[in-house]
């Protein structure tokens, strides 16, 4: 690949002090903007349907080196490359199993993540050095445009500093990168409100390294072959650290017993949030100073997760104390963000 200028997000800014732009998807002239500044190797926040990517030119190195600073991410943690179709695969992967086809075939655009052999021509910056890369085509009219338009693939991990939740608006964005990147790109909140679902084809049978949106189940059916689900976080993905997605605040996940007992115990000058699951609790004591009750539909629930964490984040509370959501198949990629954001 060419080696660009520096783009204004890297290592020659200091950190803080870019004046980051709010574009809006809807205006013709801010799209257009966007798509200047991707060219020209700077940091775009941008909308998919799952969280909001932090793009850049994944061609080139220095915009990727961008990215890795702007979020304080240990460079070795991998970025998925987002294409704006699956025609575009053999110009990032090499050795494309017939899998990798079916599943494009069925969930693209959408939020799965394929981990495909790379082709020498993807940045080592972009993969932390390994032999895989992670494709996905997004399902984001915008975003998919820009991707036309552009002709290259948008490396994007969530627009978040390292560790912290994952965006599902631009405001979120904001709050975490301002004056560390060039622009969001304003798209409304996202749809899916999870990260995608990461497959590995790489080996001899497809894996699960991150639970998501499109489960198991439907993989396994597409392919009409077992999908090894591992149990524990896998560390072939560096980013699935246990802590991860993580709000400031203290974050419990309560069975509901559990958490009843809490609040019959719990002193009037305490300071806990409640997040409660499918219906309000009845009795809520003084010392609870917010109580949120999620949607008891899983693609509901999912998508407001982490705005309502994002909102309690900002209350200055003791905890969060969350209700558990039901534990079936479905809801895997939920515990697993809930598991990560409440670890200590
Ligand atoms: O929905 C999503 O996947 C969002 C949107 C923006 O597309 N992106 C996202 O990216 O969640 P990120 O970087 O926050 O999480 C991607 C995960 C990381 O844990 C990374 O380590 C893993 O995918 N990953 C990416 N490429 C990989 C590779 N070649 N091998 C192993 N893990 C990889
Ligand atoms: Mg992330």
């Amino acid at each position: 690949m060419a080696s660009d200028p520096l783009p204004a997000a890297a290592a020659d800014a200091a950190p803080g002090d870019i004046n980051t732009r709010l574009l809006d998807a809807a205006s013709a002239a801010d799209v257009a903007e966007a798509e200047r500044m991707l060219r020209a190797g700077r940091l775009v926040a941008v909308p998919t349907e799952t969280v909001y990517g932090l793009a850049a030119d994944a061609a080139r190195a220095n915009a990727v080196r961008g990215i890795f600073a702007a979020k304080r991410r240990p460079t070795g943690h991998p970025l998925i490359v987002h294409l704006a179709s699956a025609d575009r695969l053999s110009a990032w992967a090499i050795d494309i199993p017939p899998a990798a086809r079916v599943l494009a075939d069925a969930f693209w655009p959408g939020p799965l993540t394929m981990l495909l052999h790379k082709s020498p021509r993807v940045p080592a910056d972009v993969t932390g050095g390994r032999v895989s890369v992670g494709l996905r085509v997004p399902d984001h009219p915008v975003l998919m445009r820009l991707l036309e338009r552009l002709d290259t693939g948008l490396a994007a991990p969530s627009a978040n500093p390292h560790k912290q939740l994952s965006p599902t608006t631009a405001a979120h964005v904001m709050a975490g990168l301002r004056g560390r990147i060039d622009a969001v790109l304003d798209g409304g909140p996202c749809r899916v409100g999870l990260e995608s679902t990461i497959v590995d084809l790489t080996g001899p049978r497809p894996r699960i390294v991150r639970a998501g949106p499109i489960d198991r189940e439907q993989l396994q059916s597409t392919l009409g072959v077992d999908v090894d689900v591992p149990e524990a976080h896998s560390v072939v993905v560096p980013g699935n650290m246990r802590v991860h997605y993580r709000p400031a605040t203290l974050l419990q996940v309560l069975e509901r017993d559990e958490l009843v007992q809490r609040l019959h115990a719990l002193d009037h000058t305490a300071r806990i949030a409640v997040v409660s699951y499918g219906d309000r609790l009845r009795r809520v004591p003084a010392g609870v100073r917010r109580q949120v009750c999620m949607p008891a539909d899983k693609a509901d629930y999912a998508r407001e997760l982490y705005d309502v964490l994002h909102r309690l984040d900002h209350d200055t509370l003791e905890a969060i104390w969350l209700q558990s959501p039901p534990t079936d198949e479905a809801w895997r990629d939920v515990h697993d963000r809930l598991q990560r954001a409440s670890a200590q």
